[in-house]
């Protein structure tokens, strides 16, 4: 009888070790991160609004700096204390986003990405940030 659960709980220690050990060997950037159709065909209705305020920018700083950094180059303050790699929006990857799968990964986020739906709530806001992010890797 002791041999049998002893067995038994190496054998369930083992399983969930292989778990654990596959679960980390599939980084979160190399799971496609899936738009649905209705958010990337979605237009932008501010994509040529003056942002004379900076809305844009402060809600930047404040919300998005400390992990994308300044430029956007995914090299803020924490972006290594989250397990998955920020993005650089220098890369051809984020240039061919649409607007409203920025909007989507923005506001509604995964993951290590949090999700804004409930911080910014004005769709205003929401799209000078993103007028505004796609100034920085000019
Ligand atoms: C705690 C760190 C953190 C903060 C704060 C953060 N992000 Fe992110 N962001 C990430 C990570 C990590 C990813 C990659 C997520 C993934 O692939 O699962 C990401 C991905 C993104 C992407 C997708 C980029 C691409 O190339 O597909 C966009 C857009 C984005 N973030 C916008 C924002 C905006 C806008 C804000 C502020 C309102 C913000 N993020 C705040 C960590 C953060």
């Amino acid at each position: 009888m002791k041999t049998k659960s002893l067995f038994i709980t190496v054998l369930l220690f083992t399983g969930s070790l292989v778990l654990i050990l596959m679960s980390m060997a599939v980084p979160n950037q190399e799971k496609p991160w899936v738009v649905p159709k209705k958010y990337q065909n979605m237009e932008n209705p501010y994509l040529n609004v003056n942002d004379d305020e900076n809305i844009g920018r402060i809600l930047y700083t404040k919300h998005c700096k400390s992990c994308h950094g300044k430029k956007g180059r995914g090299d803020g303050t924490k972006a290594s204390s989250v397990d998955t790699p920020v993005p650089d929006f220098a890369e051809d990857s984020f240039k061919k986003e649409t607007d409203g799968s920025l909007y989507y990964k923005s506001v509604l986020g995964r993951d290590d990405m949090p999700s804004f739906e409930k911080k910014i709530t004005e769709e205003e806001d929401r799209w000078l940030l993103i007028n505004y992010m796609k100034t920085l890797v000019k």
